[in-house]
């Protein structure tokens, strides 16, 4: 568009608004499942129908919007891939419902999405898991040829994306997994599955950088958000966590090939009988020399939570761990803001750093937290080993660093 004069400036721009505004519906064809032979039944495979549509959906050129109405679709393993040209919506107001047979998903995650840009998944639909029938399968703690469970979801190498509003229920194993995701938000998320049910972590991510996770609340039987080697400028806002573990970082530092994590920002989040709440755990004999730095966390309430600031660079599940000892994981820039509530054990506040590395400005702010457990073993108290850092504000229970 070209204006010579200036008076017309006003006039092209308005003009350009209008053409850039409906841009999206003009060009959207629709694919309702249920057009293409989808059958909600809750018993018909689903999974042909679905990937024959996903490979119209996304080489038409032009933006394509997926729809699953309400009803319940069975779905065995699916995967979603490239070449997509375009904007893919996919809006999901049914249920889909994943094999109750574990050995009918014949792929690590149920629901893979590969290789794609500018994806947007949304709706009120729910994604079931129907876990309930593998956990009892699931003795990964004691045997290492343990079955292998599929994850419910999957996102790798995906970029400019997101996920709104979708319920995930009874993982089989974790339910959101994410590798080499870049700028994906996740908002209005409820992720859930009883407490019992063994590794259902709720948000598991690696090597992925610039995601935001928002109004969502998780309750598994594993991680809320389990953050690994390689995540940088995660942010994570107005989640609610609870029951089992909470936000963890690591563990950490245990293979050789692995990244810095950096740049966390971890606010308004409610962690309601977790066993951690903030959680950083590093090997205690690694292999790997990275930083973890630059993370925030602020306003955060603890219901009796176990162990409600937990920084633990002796990681050993299973001792004896090597004799090299010290992890060499640097920590360094955290900062711990308006943390308050209530603690189940009595060390609410424990930095244990590593002798080789120890902690670099850590900074505590307004700290409030409270001993609830077993009255006689007394107030909350704080542990620091090989921490530097500063404390002002509210200070309960009272610091520890130098
Ligand atoms: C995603 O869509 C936006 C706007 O339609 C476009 O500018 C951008 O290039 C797309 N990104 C990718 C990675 O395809
Ligand atoms: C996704 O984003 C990452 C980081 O910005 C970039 O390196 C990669 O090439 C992108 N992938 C695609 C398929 O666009
Ligand atoms: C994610 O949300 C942020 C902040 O609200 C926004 O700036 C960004 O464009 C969003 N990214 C995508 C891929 O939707
Ligand atoms: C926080 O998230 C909940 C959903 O978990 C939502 O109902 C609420 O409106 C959100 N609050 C803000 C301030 O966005
Ligand atoms: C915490 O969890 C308990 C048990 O599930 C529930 O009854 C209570 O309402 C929750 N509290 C908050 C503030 O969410």
């Amino acid at each position: 568009m070209f204006c010579i004069v200036s008076g017309f400036k006003v006039f092209c721009l308005s003009l350009l608004f209008v053409v850039v505004a409906s841009r999206p519906t003009v060009g959207t064809k629709v694919f309702n499942i249920q057009h293409y032979g989808a059958k909600h039944d809750g018993k018909t495979d689903n999974a042909n129908v679905f990937t024959n549509v996903w490979k119209n959906a996304c080489s038409r050129g032009e933006n394509s919007k997926i729809y699953v109405p309400k009803g319940t679709y069975y779905l065995s393993g699916v995967k979603f891939v490239r070449p997509c040209k375009n904007k893919i919506e996919f809006v999901i107001d049914g249920t889909l419902l994943a094999p109750s047979n574990p050995n009918n998903i014949k792929q690590d995650t149920w629901i893979n999405f590969r290789y794609i840009n500018n994806l947007s998944i949304s709706g009120k639909g729910t994604l079931d898991g129907q876990g309930k029938y593998s956990w009892p399968l699931n003795d990964c703690h004691k045997n290492t040829n343990c079955p292998k469970l599929a994850m419910t979801i999957g996102f790798a190498f995906v970029n400019d994306s997101g996920i709104e509003g979708i319920t995930s229920l009874n993982s089989k194993m974790g339910h959101f997994n994410f590798f080499s995701v870049h700028n994906f938000n996740i908002t209005g998320v409820t992720i859930t599955a009883p407490e019992d049910s063994p590794n259902t972590d709720g948000i598991k991510m690696g090597f992925s950088s610039n995601m935001h996770i928002s109004n969502t609340h998780i309750g598994t039987g594993d991680y809320c958000i389990a953050i690994l080697s390689g995540t940088s400028d995660l942010d994570i806002s107005n989640v609610t966590c609870g029951p089992r573990h909470g936000i963890s970082v690591g563990s950490l530092g245990k293979n050789k090939d692995e990244k810095d994590v950096k740049g966390l920002t971890v606010r308004d989040i409610v962690f309601n009988g977790t066993s951690d709440g903030i959680r950083i755990k590093t090997w205690e004999s690694s292999a790997s020399k990275i930083l973890v730095s630059n993370f925030v966390y602020q306003n955060i309430k603890m219901i009796d939570v176990g162990k409600p600031i937990n920084i633990d660079q002796k990681y050993c599940p299973h001792p004896p761990c090597e004799k090299k000892g010290e992890s060499h994981v640097q920590i360094r820039d955290l900062k711990l803001k308006n943390i308050y509530g209530t603690s189940k054990n009595k060390v609410a506040v424990n930095l244990q750093c590593s002798k080789s590395f120890p902690c670099k400005n850590v900074q505590l702010i307004d700290i409030n937290l409270k001993h609830n457990g077993r009255r006689e073993d007394g107030p909350a108290t704080a542990v620091c080993q090989n921490v530097d850092g500063s404390a002002r504000g509210k200070m309960v229970p009272q610091h520890c660093l130098d």
